[in-house]
């Protein structure tokens, strides 16, 4: 274990990318399960894997590819993390946060979080997208815990509006006008790895939650406490246990983000330039 402080490490890992790229970025995305491939549309890109950020784990499941992207989108630079790291997968909650607490210390202040969610709606679709309005985290452990750095932000830092409410509009007006279909909802977050049982989805629907994952919620508490703007976005890959007669497996839920992709990669494109100017 290394003496230095969390936040020291966070530091190091910024300078790392820093001294790859140094440019002012405008927005930052992390690509979920299979929504990966807009990362692939950056141009002038630098690809830096995780492997070579110091103090970044790496992604275990298939779908991930674990590098973080750094180009340009019609004149914005962007940094795009290609797969996230999941507290199921053994991570800690500060391994979970660490990117996002990176992307803070490089100065962006529009996130976009993306990721695969199962559908607790009844009105959702398989494929239908949800824009996250609000979040139950029910991980039963908050990224927060423990010492306390101020440089990080505040310690009992507000949650009324995590996802920012003029980013929610920006995206559900950049799909109408699309013809995309889109939602607002809220996003419950659980450990996984399991799916749920019917019996967990009906608590969760009694709770108030519209759709369900294993991600997103420990990085939008992280990126709140640094005071980043957010925009979350739920692909709904599959409906929820109970509610279709087949059993869910991880296979559907990326192929249901393949099919998606482009429509998804065209929304992103619409939405970023907006959240860019909005923060000005
Ligand atoms: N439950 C939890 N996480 C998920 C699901 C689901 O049904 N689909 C995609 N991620």
């Amino acid at each position: 274990m290394s003496a230095e402080t969390l936040y020291e490490r966070v530091e190091h890992a910024a300078r790392t990318v820093r001294a790859r790229r140094d440019e002012d970025i405008s927005v930052a995305l992390v690509l979920g399960s299979g929504l990966g491939a807009f990362a692939d549309d950056l141009e002038d890109a630098l690809a830096v894997p995780y492997s070579e950020i110091p103090g970044f784990a790496r992604p275990t499941v298939e779908g991930h590819a674990g590098r973080l992207v750094i180009g340009r989108v019609d004149g914005l630079t962007l940094a795009v993390m290609q797969g996230r790291f999941h507290y199921y997968e053994g991570y800690s909650f500060d391994e979970v946060t660490f990117p996002v607490r990176m992307l803070g210390l490089l100065g962006i202040q529009s996130l976009i979080l993306t990721n695969a969610a199962g559908g607790i709606n009844i009105e959702f679709d398989q494929g239908a997208l949800m824009v996250i309005s609000d979040h139950l985290n029910l991980m039963g452990i908050n990224p927060l815990r423990g010492a306390h750095d101020e440089r990080f932000g505040a310690r009992f830092p507000d949650m009324t509006e995590v996802y920012d409410r003029e980013f929610q509009e920006i995206a559900i007006e950049e799909a109408n006008q699309m013809d995309v279909a889109i939602r607002r909802g809220i996003y419950a977050a659980l450990t996984g790895p399991s799916y749920e049982t019917p019996a967990e989805i009906r608590m969760l629907r009694t709770l108030g939650a519209d759709a369900v994952g294993m991600s997103t919620v420990p990085e939008a508490i992280v990126a709140r406490q640094m005071g980043m703007k957010i925009l979350g976005i739920s692909c709904i890959t599959n409906l929820a246990a109970g509610l279709v007669d087949h059993p869910i497996n991880h296979e559907e839920v990326m192929e249901a983000g393949a099919r998606v992709r482009d429509t998804f990669k065209q929304l992103l494109r619409r939405i970023i330039p907006r959240l860019k100017s909005s923060d000005e």
